[in-house]
């Protein structure tokens, strides 16, 4: 049987009207929590909605380092999350001193750095980039342009292959889509054949080589519309399948892996979103002078 949340899903609509609060949430949180939110979207998209928005308070359903670019971009505002331990383990793999060194032994280069990073990276880099506009965001510098992608050596070699451009790579990665094998790809084709495969490009480069479609989360949300595929095995983290599923009611989803779960993305429930907005709690700060040096990379990841 499953749960009835509408009564605190109602609270939390509630106490979002009264605090005039937007509550934003990630294309990963969990059902009842995307149910309850304004805006569900990608990186890209929940970035610009938090920089426009006119909400005294965002309420951020996602993890750190997205609160934290919400905060870069509306500094005026109060940054909320349902659970301050919802951190992203990829953005953790590289630090502001990591960033320096590498300017130091590549000088000239451009340091582009994908939004899963700190406020500190992010004060160190030229530009971030989010899955949905990597490659358009590398293609924009000239040819013989020098770039260093940083952290995720996943996307980064995906969006080099892409775009044709020799990128020096941080070996960071996400470990939930490093799960994802490409055998598991065979192995889900095998089984339910003329299937479509989508991936998300934090994947391993031989999984996005099997895939008929490499793009963000609200990318492959978006990708049946135009498209008549009866069933698409899906490259990503689990949670994506509840939205999959809902929007495109007629069709099947299968994951590429079960185990493709991000244990921090389910750390937002409705108790404690609902918590955060009762009492103000898990509010996200970035000193003045890391945000600074930061709001130039982001808002060229927005613009
Ligand atoms: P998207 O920007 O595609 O939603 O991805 C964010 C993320 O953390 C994927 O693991
Ligand atoms: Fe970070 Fe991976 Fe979780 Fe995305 S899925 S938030 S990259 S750990």
């Amino acid at each position: 049987m499953s749960t009835d949340f509408s009564a605190q899903q109602a609270e939390l609509r509630r106490l979002a009207a009264a605090r005039n609060a937007v509550v934003l949430a990630h294309n990963y949180q969990r059902a009842e929590v995307q149910e309850a939110a304004d805006f569900v979207g990608d990186s890209l998209e929940l970035a610009r909605i938090a920089a426009a928005t006119e909400a005294d308070v965002i309420l951020f359903c996602g993890v750190h380092f997205m609160a934290e670019t919400a905060k870069i971009l509306s500094p005026q505002k109060t940054v909320l999350m349902p659970d301050r331990r919802a951190g992203c383990p990829m953005a953790d793999m590289i630090t502001a001193d990591d960033v320096r060194a590498l300017r130091a032994e590549h000088p000239g280069a451009v340091v582009v750095a994908y939004v899963n990073t700190t406020a500190a990276v992010k004060a160190e880099v030229d530009v971030c980039c989010t899955s949905a506009n990597a490659a358009q965001i590398v293609a924009r510098y000239p040819e013989e342009q020098e770039i260093v992608f940083v952290p995720d050596q996943h996307l980064g070699d995906w969006v080099a292959h892409q775009t044709g451009r020799r990128m020096t790579l941080w070996p960071g990665y996400c470990p939930v889509h490093v799960i994802i094998r490409p055998e598991d790809i065979v192995a889900r084709r095998a089984e339910h054949p003329g299937a479509k495969v989508m991936a998300h490009p934090e994947c391993p480069r031989a999984v996005a080589d099997l895939a008929d479609v490499v793009t963000s989360t609200s990318g492959m949300l978006r990708y049946p519309q135009s498209d008549d595929t009866a069933t698409y095995v899906v490259a990503t983290e689990v949670g994506l399948l509840t939205g999959l599923r809902k929007r495109h009611p007629s069709r099947t989803f299968v994951a590429a892996s079960e185990y493709a779960v991000c244990a921090n993305m389910k750390l937002g429930t409705l108790e404690g979103a609902i918590a955060a907005l009762h009492d103000g709690l898990n509010e996200v700060t970035v000193p003045d002078d890391v945000r600074e040096r930061a709001l130039r990379a982001v808002t060229r990841m927005v613009e």
